[in-house]
């Protein structure tokens, strides 16, 4: 989509790649699965697979069906895992695109055995996340033995997902205990064995030798839940340019509902941003940064606009960074009372992505 608007997504490609590094110094000898579901947590999944391609990436995972097929179309070669469940109606399309699916309970996991479609499947265990994923683990050594033996099925690995891994160790060591406990009682190990998601790779996966690979989604893009950075950089800034200013005299108020009026004579900046580009309305009284200082948001933010209190060294078309810089996505988070995955997400499709990155 062209961009006739002055508010972008800013995605700096150096500081994914960056990220991609500081995973492999923290899980040396693995293999690093780029998770790039919903959008490439709202990066541009089509861009940063093709970039991280380039850097020698060759396996991606995604939650959908739809994800993996948009993928598959635009490369035939990676592997791509989908995370999220299958409906049995769609296995045959998972079967034709080659696209690596998930066994997340007994029920598909029993169908997929009965199917004659050339599939390739990774079991879940639920060590304790109670999402997806087979809890029982005799039943799931069973499975396993049976779907080794089957032609038209390749049984390419073993999973299971952490609930706790950036707050609770208590609680992420019994699920790695669980996991590998089913390990060793495989007769056959599958050839890709996974667990870590970003806080077990950057904190744990260089203390386990059982496993091959790891899934790696929030930290590629900068952002942690730890208060331990890892020395990630953010790839994600939220810009916009002021698109006009208004002066207001003691007493005049802005915007729906005239919730904020001049204490004095002041100077508003608009900017063309608002909650249907994902900027939420919870946003209100936040700060954002122009000419790398803080300048705070006023009055109730717009469905395409909102309002920022300025000086007269700020003039139209003076670059604004919501977030990703000086006001970082975390603080933004806080402010919206979420997590960093969700404002990074939540940026909508009308927000159109510019990627930087030095040439090489
Ligand atoms: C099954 C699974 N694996 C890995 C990830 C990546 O987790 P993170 O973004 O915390 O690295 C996710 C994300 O939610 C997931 O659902």
């Amino acid at each position: 989509m062209k961009n006739y608007r002055p508010t972008w997504a800013e995605i700096n490609l150096d500081a994914l790649y960056h990220n991609l590094q500081i995973a492999q110094k923290n899980a040396p000898h693995k293999t690093i699965i780029p998770v790039i579901k919903a959008n490439g947590y709202g990066h541009g999944a089509i861009k940063i697979m093709k970039f991280l391609i380039e850097k020698g990436v060759d396996y991606f995972s995604v939650s959908t069906l739809e994800e993996a097929l948009e993928l598959r179309k635009v490369n035939h070669n990676v592997h791509l895992l989908m995370m999220g469940p299958i409906q049995k109606k769609d296995l045959e399309v998972a079967s034709k695109h080659d696209i690596e699916i998930t066994l997340y309970d007994e029920e598909i996991t029993h169908y997929v055995l009965s199917s004659k479609l050339p599939l390739i499947c990774h079991v879940k265990m639920d060590t304790g996340m109670h999402r997806y994923g087979v809890m029982d683990e005799t039943y799931i050594c069973q499975v396993i033995e049976e779907l080794q033996k089957k032609t038209n099925i390749k049984l390419k690995g073993i999973y299971t997902h952490f609930a706790t891994a950036d707050s609770d160790e208590v609680f992420y060591y019994r699920q790695v205990d669980r996991f590998y406990k089913l390990f060793t009682q495989l007769k056959v190990k599958p050839p890709v064995i996974h667990m870590s998601n970003s806080s077990s790779t950057l904190n744990y996966e260089k203390d386990f030798d059982f496993t091959t690979h790891v899934r790696y989604g929030i930290s590629l893009y900068g952002l942690t839940l730890e208060p331990k950075n890892h020395n990630l950089k953010t790839v994600m800034k939220l810009k916009t340019r002021i698109a006009t200013i208004k002066s207001l005299k003691k007493g005049e108020c802005v915007g729906y509902g005239q919730t904020y009026c001049a204490k004095e004579d002041e100077i508003i900046g608009v900017l063309p941003i608002g909650y249907a580009d994902g900027f939420l309305r919870r946003n209100k009284h936040g700060d954002v940064e122009i000419k790398k200082r803080r300048y705070q948001l006023v009055g109730n933010i717009c469905m395409d606009a909102c309002f920022v209190k300025i000086d007269d060294s700020i003039k139209v078309g003076n670059i604004v960074t919501l977030f990703g810089g000086l006001v970082t996505t975390d603080e933004v988070a806080k402010r919206n009372k979420t997590i960093n995955y969700e404002i990074v997400t939540s940026i909508s499709y009308r927000v159109t992505k510019e990627y930087v990155r030095r040439s090489s």
